[in-house]
């Protein structure tokens, strides 16, 4: 087939850097790289200063009994194996594949009313915004499953809490993206957000999703609210519109008291001008904004996106949200304690009675943060919030192996009147600038973490980028991305100091002898990242369409984008799931009996430079999945994954 050629990605525009701080790490880049390929294979340089914790220190946060053997990537240690299953093989067809034994069910896709009753899909696109805003939005991502119950009961009914991280404009439209109009504004605001949606499992297994008084939409209209030290207030946050609305909400958060965090990632992807004299000043070029975002081209039918008249609107999103999920009438709140960056996520652990929150900004170059609370967390009173009291993190990974965390607190360090900041809350609307006045490392796309329940080490993704940070980004440039883990000295998350090493450097060892994975276990461009209860690690991949399946990327062999457990203890993996085609797989929770898998499959069908580019007359030319419609289109899902023996997922 042939498409037309504009449709095809040229490339991930987060794979392009905005920092222009020229922050790099303190030892010698040169020599690292000189070392890079021997630092690579078995134990890192690095992974030296992570093991060499020191028994005592390490046996205090490791496991019980565990100590500190087989705390590398690739020791074995004598555990019990976390991982049971078949791993399934690569491929590269239209089709979701589990491992034998497991089934998959598809759920709740794009366009499903989110109460029985509400607006019925229409496989032509052709559902008005108001009924988008009844239905699951577009482009599924986060997701968390909050039980209704307890014991049993709680493993088979509850909220699931979704994020729709962006849309694809191809698909939305019956027309595609020709011809931005109002209505089209409001629909793709509508297909953006947080769906929050009942489930239940039924008798025979599977599961639906059922009549509830808390569902309901979060979008890109939804009224919200501000606080923390950029109060809604603040005279930065005054636009022409009221505050409304979340947008690019990638990964998530949950906290220790029940509620949901969406995170905005590319929010700057959205706003545009025709306005051939304007320019962003240097605190909107750090973020990306310019006259065309991503190309959706919302502001030429919506003076809210364009950045010349209401450049304040923009102020309003970088920001981490807080939902209620039990409670419909609450207006989401964003917490600006927790900084304004590109928020991919932020995964929360409690450490002393206090929420620690950990944080990628998204973008080729950007940093990692943490945010912790200043005191207990239940020691709050009703109407205080513990996120907004608290002090905000950005991370320096040294070539030996250790970190620190450096405060964004106004007043400290460079960060004072003289140093050009007004107060706390500059420092927070300008959080990268920030964080670039202090040192971070920068990183190589921080995408989502993860906090091992057993130990509490920090996991991060680091997808793919042109690996300019140090040893902490050892491939230059990084294709193929890897996973970078760290431990808070003492096991106190709360810590200021950390030792960290590489888990595992992704990739296909074909094209990258530095890769000790096999074709059972390579991956690409890891992305998703979640923790069970048990400690297994699962491993969600994001292959760009500019990328995937292209033997001149080095991405031929990869397959399609798929999700793997590993064992954290001894370095195993296996490949769970395979997508279908165009699609990455993101989001992912199981019920807390661990019997229910919910996995997301996120923009199947998107344009692939491999495959083509969906039109308005043919939306199914990468992927018909998951309805195999011959008048229908590709639509993002929900996907329940069960065991046919009722046991547990992955074991
Ligand atoms: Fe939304 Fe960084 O992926
Ligand atoms: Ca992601
Ligand atoms: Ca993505
Ligand atoms: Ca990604």
């Amino acid at each position: 087939m042939t498409a037309d050629p504009s449709a095809l990605p040229v490339a991930d525009p987060d794979d392009v850097s905005s920092n222009t701080s020229g922050n790099r790490p303190f030892k010698d880049v040169v020599a690292t790289r000189m070392s890079r390929r021997a630092a690579l294979r078995g134990g890192t340089a690095a992974a030296v200063g992570f093991m060499a914790l020191g028994a005592t220190q390490a046996a205090a946060a490791a496991e019980p009994g565990k100590a500190a053997a087989g705390r590398g990537p690739h020791h074995g240690g004598g555990h019990r194996p976390l991982l049971g299953f078949k791993p399934v093989p690569l491929h590269d067809v239209d089709q979701l594949t589990v491992p034998e034994g497991y089934e998959a069910q598809v759920l709740i896709p794009w366009g499903t009313p989110i109460r029985p009753g509400g607006p019925q899909w229409h496989k032509d696109a052709s559902n008005t915004a108001a009924e988008q805003a009844q239905q699951l939005g577009m482009n599924h991502d986060g997701m968390h499953f909050f039980p209704l119950g307890h014991g049993r009961r709680g493993s088979q009914r509850g909220m699931l809490v979704l994020n729709h991280e962006y849309v694809d404009q191809a698909l939305l439209f019956p027309d595609g993206p020709a011809d931005m109009t109002p209505e089209k504004v409001e629909k793709a605001l509508a297909a953006h957000g947080v769906s929050i949606v009942e489930v239940a499992r039924k008798a025979d297994g599977s599961w639906e999703r059922v009549a509830s008084r808390r569902a309901r939409k979060v979008h890109g209209a939804t009224p919200v609210t501000f606080s923390g030290p950029v109060p809604a207030h603040h005279p930065e946050l005054q636009a022409n519109n009221p505050p409304m609305g979340t947008l690019n909400n990638c990964s998530m958060g949950v906290t220790p008291w029940g509620t949901y965090l969406a995170c905005e990632e590319n929010w700057n992807s959205y706003f545009g001008t025709e306005d051939a004299s304007w320019q962003p000043t240097e605190a909107q070029a750090r973020y990306g904004l310019n006259t065309f975002g991503f190309g959706y081209r919302w502001h030429l039918a919506s003076p809210r996106w364009d950045v010349a008249v209401n450049g304040k609107e923009a102020n309003r999103f970088g920001w981490v949200v807080e939902i209620d999920p039990m409670n419909p009438r609450h207006t989401p709140v964003k917490r600006t304690a927790l900084g304004r960056i590109k928020h991919e996520g932020c995964v929360t652990t409690e450490c002393r009675g206090r929420v620690v929150g950990y944080m990628g900004d998204d973008q080729n170059g950007d940093y990692i943060y943490k945010f912790v609370g200043r005191r207990p967390w239940r020691s709050y009173r009703r109407g205080q919030s513990p996120l907004d009291d608290g002090t905000l993190y950005v991370a320096r990974f040294d070539d030996d192996g250790k970190g620190c965390w450096l405060p964004l607190v106004f007043g400290k360090g460079p960060l004072t009147a003289a140093g050009g900041w007004k107060d706390q809350a500059d420092v927070l609307l300008r959080t990268r600038e920030a964080a670039d006045a202090l040192g971070a490392t920068p990183m190589d796309r921080p995408e989502w973490l993860a906090v091992n329940p057993k130990n509490k080490d920090v996991y991060c993704t680091l997808t793919n980028g042109s690996g300019e940070g140090g040893a902490a980004n050892p491939r230059t440039p990084n294709p193929y991305g890897h996973i970078i883990r760290w431990r808070e000295n003492g096991g106190d998350n709360t810590a200021t100091a950390f030792c960290w090493d590489i888990f595992q450097l992704a990739g296909d060892p074909a094209y990258d002898d530095a890769v000790d994975l096999t074709e059972e276990t390579m991956f690409g461009s890891p992305d998703g990242l979640w923790f069970d209860a048990d400690a297994r690690l699962w491993i969600q991949t994001d292959i760009s369409n500019s990328a995937q399946n292209l033997p001149q990327k080095g991405y031929d062999r990869l397959g399609n984008n798929a999700m793997l457990a590993a064992d954290p203890r001894t370095g195993e993996i296996r490949r769970f799931l395979v997508g279908p085609r165009g699609c990455e797989i993101t989001g992912v929770v199981t019920t807390p009996d661990q019997r229910t898998m919910f996995v997301n499959i996120q923009h199947p069908g998107e344009a692939t430079v491999a495959w083509g580019a969906p039109t308005p007359e043919n939306p199914r030319a990468v992927s018909n999945w998951p309805d195999y419609d011959p008048d229908g289109r590709p639509r993002s899902a929900t996907v329940v994954i069960r065991r046919t023996d009722g046991g547990k997922i992955g074991a």
